[in-house]
């Protein structure tokens, strides 16, 4: 959601005269977009703000901000800790971004980390265009009232909130006429998408995507990340007869403990979620599933773990996210019982291990298959082309004869470390 929200600031602000630059030493404004959700990625925020010293010491008209759920969750106190941030800019602001900039003149520090009512996006200016490929993201949905005892998400990004679905479509429209042919919808809590529908009834996120699957010219749809506990009848119903809609699932489960999703506060068991992921098995039997995985969670025993590592060989991965929990101030299991660092990397390694081995073994299975792959980007190598295969595997082609933004046929000939290779269909 950070690329997507960095990609809709940048457009706001073109309009306001800004121009993008890859290059710091150019720019007359940095602006730092943080995630909170780890301290590993809100510790990275200072380190790399202390890079930026030498260049506001050249140019001491630079303005620096920090934007997204780190500019949210410790506000002006970012400022106290590095004196030459100029702005702090939470989530539901980006629509301020361009006066506060304004405003940001002789040392006058600018803090705007309010939960407004007006929804952001409806004055967010800038046209949306696919600068950056043939795949765009698109946020439908924004913040969580799940209240995982580990997740800051409820209070850095806020309550749930749904985008009403004719913006969505201008949205999709405007990206699909500027070249797009992939949708990733966005959302912290995508499937409990509910926004209002142009009958004036609430919309679910599957009546979203076969609306979206109207659109002539998008071919693929994918949405992430989604909750067990909103996977509705709809939703999977979709997944096996919506021909747009990828056959990739981001599902996460975070534990195979039924101690620790209850301590966790998932509201949803080990078994609820294994039968779950047979019956979109049962809608769509290709489907690749992925997910989200914590390791030493406070009191996770030896046991505890074991349950996750068999959930893990009983659904069978294709893609896994895992990390070792991480204390966030402010949320309820930062007050508990913490497991050992040790004890958290050498699970991880276990963990990790697995999912290698499923991830392989999957992705071997794809050699002789025929897929469809949307180019995205050259390749290393002359006439090579990277683009997605429909489970989102990473796939290399040399061709000359194919261009960025084309989706072809590809018979897939070898999987590699982390891709796979293979040469157009006839
Ligand atoms: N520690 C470790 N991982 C976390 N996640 C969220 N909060 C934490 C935390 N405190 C992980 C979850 C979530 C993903 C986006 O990040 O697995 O699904
Ligand atoms: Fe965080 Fe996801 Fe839980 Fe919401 S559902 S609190 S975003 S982990």
């Amino acid at each position: 959601m950070n690329v997507y929200d960095s990609e809709r600031m940048s457009e706001a602000l073109g309009e306001d005269g800004y121009e993008e630059t890859l290059n710091p030493s150019e720019a007359d404004m940095i602006l730092l977009n943080t995630c909170h959700i780890r301290e590993k990625a809100a510790e990275k925020v200072y380190s790399e703000l202390g890079r930026f010293k030498d260049l506001k010491t050249v140019k001491p008209s630079l303005k620096i901000g920090v934007t997204g759920c780190v500019a949210q969750a410790e506000g002006d106190e970012i400022i106290k800790r590095q004196p030459l941030v100029d702005l702090i800019v939470g989530p539901q602001s980006y629509h301020n971004i361009a006066d506060l900039a304004a405003n940001a003149v002789d040392g006058k520090k600018q803090v705007d980390i309010a939960f407004p009512e007006e929804d952001k996006f409806s004055v967010l200016k800038g046209k949306r265009s696919a600068q950056r490929g043939p795949s765009a993201f698109l946020t439908v949905q924004e913040g969580c009232d799940k209240f995982c005892a580990f997740c800051v998400v409820p209070y850095t990004r806020g309550a749930e909130n749904s985008r009403p679905v004719i913006r969505i479509i201008d949205e999709a429209k405007q990206l699909v006429q500027s070249g797009v042919k992939e949708i990733t919808l966005l959302g912290q809590n995508v499937n409990a998408y509910h926004g209002d529908g142009p009958d004036g009834n609430e919309w679910s996120l599957a009546k979203l995507i076969w609306e979206l699957e109207k659109i002539d010219g998008l071919d693929r749809i994918r949405f992430t990340t989604s909750h067990p506990n909103d996977m509705t009848p709809d939703l999977i119903e979709a997944h096996g007869q919506c021909k747009k809609l990828m056959p990739y699932l981001h599902l996460p489960v975070q534990s195979g403990s039924n101690k620790i999703l209850k301590r966790m506060n998932r509201s949803h068991d080990a078994e609820s979620y294994v039968s779950l992921i047979s019956k979109i098995r049962d809608a769509r039997p290709d489907i690749l599933i992925s997910g989200d995985f914590i390791v030493g969670f406070p009191e996770e025993t030896e046991n505890d773990f074991n349950d996750t590592m068999s959930l893990i060989k009983e659904i069978e991965y294709g893609q896994a996210f895992s990390f070792k929990y991480s204390t966030r101030p402010g949320t309820p299991a930062a007050e508990r019982d913490q497991v050992p660092e040790e004890v958290k990397t050498a699970r991880l390694h276990q963990l990790q291990d697995l999912i290698k081995q499923q991830q392989k073994s999957i992705q071997d299975k794809m050699v002789g298959r025929e897929v469809q792959v949307l180019f995205e980007r050259t390749g290393r190598f002359d006439n090579q082309l990277v683009g997605k295969s429909e489970y989102l595997h990473a796939v290399n082609v040399t061709d000359p004869t194919i261009s960025v933004g084309e989706l072809k046929q590809v018979k897939i000939m070898k999987s590699n470390a982390n891709s796979l290779s293979g040469s157009l269909s006839n």
